[in-house]
């Protein structure tokens, strides 16, 4: 019996490179799309090595329309996941930010999810299973706290929650993935000074894979790893949102940071 296929955009570190390993351990073949070929390869003969995976590798810039439209033809050829990870944050102000990064942000982050997404789910439909894994941010679920980055998790949010009503009853699933804090390079490429961040705070990349695993088989649409993340989010939509934002300015120290 042929094995089934999860296509994960950037898996060359952190929480993608952790959902790769997860779902070739888990029996799954692969498609990894990300721009560095070399990090790229490397992972393709570890997973083939010790998990027996086969696996394809679609160098791509999510923010070139043409890499997009490639994995887009990949995706109608048909698979039974796409994670939807590849995104990144930066640092500074949003009036003074390179317009251009602030745009390719925006095509990472939102545009690449649309577009992978609209191509995964007819053959998704037609099999009558599939799982869409998006991965938002709880930056896209507290207000006040950086510009568009934040905006396009929010997005993320309510695409996700949209189309997981859509399909309701469908036999395939869409789900927003809610991470605080995960120990990534994240915030290295982004320029995000996080020295002063409280321990409590941060993740690991194996226990947020764990969890969302754990949620997707529950059938949860907005997955939120950690206690400390939970509560957060559950007593941010219990408060007025013009606390919130008054605190995110405070605690989460909503400047240098788009
Ligand atoms: N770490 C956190 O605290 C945190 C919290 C909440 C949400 N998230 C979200 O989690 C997701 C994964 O981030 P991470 O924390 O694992 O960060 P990471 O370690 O920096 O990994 C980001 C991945 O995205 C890929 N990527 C970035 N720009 C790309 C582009 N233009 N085209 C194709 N691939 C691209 C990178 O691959 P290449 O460089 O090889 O292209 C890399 O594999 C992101 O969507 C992020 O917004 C992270």
């Amino acid at each position: 019996m042929s094995r089934p296929v999860a296509l994960i955009t950037g898996p060359t570190s952190g929480l993608g490179e952790g959902f790769a390993r997860r779902y070739a351990l888990d029996g799954y073949d692969l498609v990894l799309v990300a721009r560095d070929q070399d990090r790229l390869t490397r992972l393709a003969a570890e997973l083939r090595d010790e998990a027996g995976a086969d696996v394809e590798v679609i160098r791509a810039d999510l923010a070139q329309a043409a890499d997009r439209a490639a994995v887009a033809e990949r995706l109608r050829a048909g698979v039974q996941v796409l994670v939807n990870n590849a995104g990144f944050g930066t640092a500074g102000e949003f009036w003074s930010a390179d317009y251009a990064v602030l745009q390719s942000q925006l095509d990472v982050n939102v545009t690449a999810v649309m577009q992978l997404t609209h191509a995964a789910l007819p053959p998704m439909l037609a099999a009558g299973t599939g799982t869409v894994l998006n991965v938002a941010s709880v930056a896209g679920l507290l207000p006040g706290r950086g510009s568009t980055y934040s905006a396009s998790k929010a997005w993320v949010v309510s695409f996700s929650e949209g189309l997981a009503n859509g399909l309701g009853g469908t036999g395939v699933g869409v789900h927003a993935l809610c991470p605080g804090f995960v120990r990534t390079e994240f915030h290295a490429r982004a320029g995000i000074d996080m020295a002063g961040t409280a321990s409590f705070l941060w993740l690991e990349v194996d226990d947020v894979v764990r969890d969302t695993m754990a949620d997707i088989a529950k059938h949860k649409i907005v997955i939120i790893p950690g206690l400390q993340y939970k509560a957060l989010t559950t007593g941010g939509r219990m408060i007025p949102r013009n606390v919130v934002r008054a605190l995110t300015r405070v605690v989460g120290r909503g400047r240098d940071r788009t």
